[in-house]
């Protein structure tokens, strides 16, 4: 019979992760999370996009569409019944969404919003009232660099990644009274397979019509975080699960390429900071 966590002496942390598809940031802070000691439920809307995961036994696999109530409320029972509790909860889903904000479809906006942000709400509403029940836990929230100083061609991601961090911000005042640590983990640029399903989405686009003369510069956008200069995931995920696991963990915790570049734009006056997005990104 399975030794029960309470009979030991220090029970593992229990981690629930949000978009822990192969080759993607949820990924690998999932083995980073595992090779840290803590039970891990890795999850994703299909198994089969983290298939590779499937025999590692310190992973328990899940799907969840966290666009979904449902899917979101059967997750969290399922891990409280078989753990008894969420001790770290990440919400690293996340879509990028590219195109001239003044033409891309309202419901790629909705799309945008409901994953990265009604998505980590929905789970963090699901999860909180356990935390709270044990008065401890950690919320960690993926925001991103894009969101300290939005540029062209992704303000809709730019958008719902400043929502993330003004909705960090406000949970970590309200659930300090429940033993709550809100974390908000900023990235740079970091590889993954967000250009892939950037590339996905933009492809579902109409043809713009105003911006058609900026259509290259616009498709660039889309790998704009997969260069040269991207951090790999595997480095991103130990560094910061080091910093997530703390006793006392930070309220913001950035790394990864362009992070320092970024936090220094998020400082210019905007005169300048246009100036450099016009050069850069050719708008
Ligand atoms: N990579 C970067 O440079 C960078 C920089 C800053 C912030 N971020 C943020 O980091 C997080 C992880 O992104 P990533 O770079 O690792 O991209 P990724 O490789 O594309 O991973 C995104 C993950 O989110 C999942 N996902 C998308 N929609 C979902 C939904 N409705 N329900 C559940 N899961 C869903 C994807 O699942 P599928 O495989 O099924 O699509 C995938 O597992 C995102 O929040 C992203 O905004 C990334």
């Amino acid at each position: 019979m399975e030794k029960h966590d309470h009979e030991e002496e220090q029970p593992k942390p229990v981690v629930l992760i949000t978009g822990c598809s192969t080759g993607g940031i949820g990924h690998a802070l999932a083995r980073a999370f595992a090779a840290n000691r803590c039970r891990v439920v890795a999850t994703s809307r299909s198994r089969r996009s983290m298939a590779d995961l499937e025999h590692d036994h310190r992973l328990l696999l899940q799907e969840v569409d966290v666009q979904s109530d449902e899917s979101v409320q059967r997750v969290v029972d399922a891990v409280v019944d078989k753990y008894g509790r969420i001790d770290v909860l990440v919400n690293n889903a996340g879509v990028q969404c590219v195109g001239p904000l003044a033409e891309v479809p309202l419901s790629q906006i909705q799309n945008t919003f409901d994953t990265n942000v009604y998505g980590s709400i929905r789970m963090v509403q699901a999860v909180v009232p356990h935390m709270a029940a044990r008065k401890q836990g950690k919320i960690v929230n993926i925001g991103s660099v894009a969101a300290l100083a939005s540029g062209p061609w992704s303000g809709t991601y730019n958008a719902s990644k400043a929502a993330i961090h003004a909705l960090t911000d406000t949970l970590r005042l309200e659930l300090r009274h429940f033993g709550i640590d809100v974390v908000n983990v900023v990235p740079g640029a970091i590889t993954s397979n967000i250009a892939n399903s950037a590339l996905a989405n933009y492809n579902r686009m109409p043809e713009w019509k105003l911006f058609k003369p900026f259509e290259a510069a616009i498709r660039a956008r889309v790998s704009l975080s997969q260069g040269s200069k991207s951090t790999p995931s595997e480095e991103f995920a130990k560094i910061t699960v080091e910093a997530v696991l703390r006793k006392n963990p930070p309220a913001w915790f950035s790394y990864g390429g362009f992070s320092t570049f970024m936090a220094i734009m998020y400082h210019l006056p905007l005169f300048l900071r246009d100036f450099i997005f016009k050069k850069w990104l050719k708008c």
